[in-house]
């Protein structure tokens, strides 16, 4: 079974390659699935009042939807979820100058099951298509999904009665070209098989984000949850309530409980990820929660065994962290440590992960040592540290491959923008944290300088090439 699957990758993968080698454009991408005759390929102006619009079209559409939320049956958080990804799934295809917030991704791929039904098949009866038709003929697509992101954000945002605020709306800038082809984008989305090589990769190294600004990014898998008939990963980041609300408790969730390796999800070996494991989990199928390698790679590694940011294939280990190294998330969880009262010292290992477990920790529990520890501990215990470097992360993730953008009303004049010039567009200081901003823990998780990186990438181009002629050669045999 396992050995099918494989091979069907494979030849999935070969099937993919030989279209692009014979030129051929990817058959649906967001452009094609959200028609509009007369739409613009960019932005010409927009005012604070016409972004406005858009918001509120967007917000309408989510807040219309039944407020229900239960393990099984939660409609805004799936929609909502849906969007944000979608958003996301088309900046991280960006490297080299080329891709990110174009409006363009192969829907084919795998990698973005389950996004086609929110953009216009209809995710619980509801999608962006009727949306963008009021405004396609004055706002690109490319713009348009980065400001329906930027609305259901505001709309979970809202919902989350956090006291620290999150304004979007006063960094955006427009001007984004939508593109009619990305075949270039063929195998960027991060395999979250792949933990941290691939946040760095795709973050780092392509984006240019810092860790702290990486971690920042993946606090949106707060919002949503995963399903098998889309990513073949299963449950949710949280509790499903949380699950609908734009708040720090991704990092609240990934401290303050217990994780331990779940292998081969639906009998697919190559879909692995990390199961909460302490005395509050919720054992119902419905209400799951799980982590992927990507997710809890950035506080935890290992320090014997393979060594370096956790994979639940590799190591087999209990990711829980002592309750006095982890107080700030614990008290933004209403004081429940590992599912039960706070404990130090005797029994807490228990309660998090459970008696039957492997003895062996993912690292030392009082002191996380994945890349971007230091990042997920200051955002779990403050939620206001976190929105300020989302702020920054998420305008350069959606700015990233557009050199000509304005600000609101700015309908005359040009702003430029180095495509991949980070410091230039942070609108803060990179961490306000008190703690260190990185822990570093081997030169693997340094960042390359832009000479490495763009090598890297070039090489990493190369290989895929090489590895897609290969591909397409032995489809013809
Ligand atoms: C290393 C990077 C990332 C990896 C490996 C990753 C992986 C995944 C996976 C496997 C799912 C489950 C999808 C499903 O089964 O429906 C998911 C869901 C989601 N992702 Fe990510 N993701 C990453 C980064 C991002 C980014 C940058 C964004 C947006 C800015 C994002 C937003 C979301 C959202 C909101 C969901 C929930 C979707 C829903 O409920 O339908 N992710 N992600």
């Amino acid at each position: 079974m396992a050995n099918g699957a494989v091979l069907l990758s494979l030849l999935a993968f070969a099937m993919r390659c030989e279209a692009i080698v014979n030129g051929q454009a990817f058959n649906a991408t967001p452009a094609k699935l959200l028609a509009c005759p007369g739409a613009v390929e960019v932005t010409e102006c927009m005012t604070s009042s016409q972004y406005d619009a858009v918001v509120a079209a967007v917000r309408g559409k989510l807040e219309s939807l039944p407020s229900t939320c239960t393990a099984s049956d939660c409609p805004q958080a799936d929609w909502a979820g849906c969007v944000l990804r979608m958003a996301g799934h088309d900046f991280m295809d960006f490297a080299n100058g080329q891709g990110g917030s174009d409006a363009c991704t192969d829907m084919e791929d795998p990698e973005n099951a389950g996004l086609p039904a929110c953009l216009a098949s209809g995710e619980h009866g509801s999608s962006l298509q009727e949306v963008y038709q009021q405004f396609c003929t004055q706002v690109s697509l490319a713009d348009f999904l980065v400001i329906a992101a930027e609305a259901v954000i505001a709309s979970t945002r809202a919902r989350a009665a956090g006291t620290a605020s999150l304004d979007l709306r006063s960094i955006f800038r427009f001007g984004r070209r939508t593109a009619s082809s990305c075949d270039f984008a063929v195998g960027r989305l991060p395999d979250p098989e792949r933990g941290c090589t691939a946040v760095e990769e795709t973050f780092v190294t392509r984006m240019g984000l810092t860790w702290t600004q990486a971690a920042a990014l993946m606090g949106v898998h707060t919002l949503g949850r995963a399903q098998v008939q889309n990513s073949g990963y299963h449950g949710w980041w949280s509790d499903p309530e949380n699950s609908r609300k734009f708040n720090n408790n991704y990092y609240v969730s990934l401290l303050a409980k217990g994780w331990l390796p779940e292998l081969a999800i639906n009998g697919n070996s190559a879909k692995n990820q990390w199961e909460r494991s302490d005395i509050g989990r919720d054992t119902s199928v419905a209400g799951h929660e799980m982590m992927l390698n990507t997710d809890l790679c950035l506080a935890f590694s290992e320090g014997g065994g393979n060594g370096g940011p956790v994979r639940a294939h590799e190591h087999n280990c209990c990711a829980w962290l002592s309750a006095r190294t982890i107080d700030g998330a614990v008290r933004n969880n209403g004081n429940e440590y590992c599912g039960g009262n706070v404990i130090r010292g005797r029994g807490d290992r228990d309660q998090c992960c459970g008696r039957q477990a492997t003895r062996n920790d993912c690292g030392d529990k009082d002191r996380p040592t994945g890349p971007a520890a230091a990042a997920v501990l200051d955002f779990a215990a403050d939620e206001a540290a976190w929105l300020r470097s989302f702020a920054d992360a998420w305008q350069i993730a959606t700015e990233n491959g557009h050199s000509q953008l304005h600000r609101l009303g700015d309908c005359g004049s040009t702003t430029e923008t180095a495509a991949s010039s980070v410091s230039s567009i942070s609108s803060t200081p990179e961490t306000t944290s008190s703690l260190p901003t990185e822990t570093v823990t081997s030169t693997e998780w340094a960042s390359p300088d832009s000479s490495l990186s763009s090598n890297a990438s070039s090489v990493s181009g190369f290989l895929w090439s090489f590895a897609c002629l290969v591909s397409s050669i032995f489809l013809r045999f």
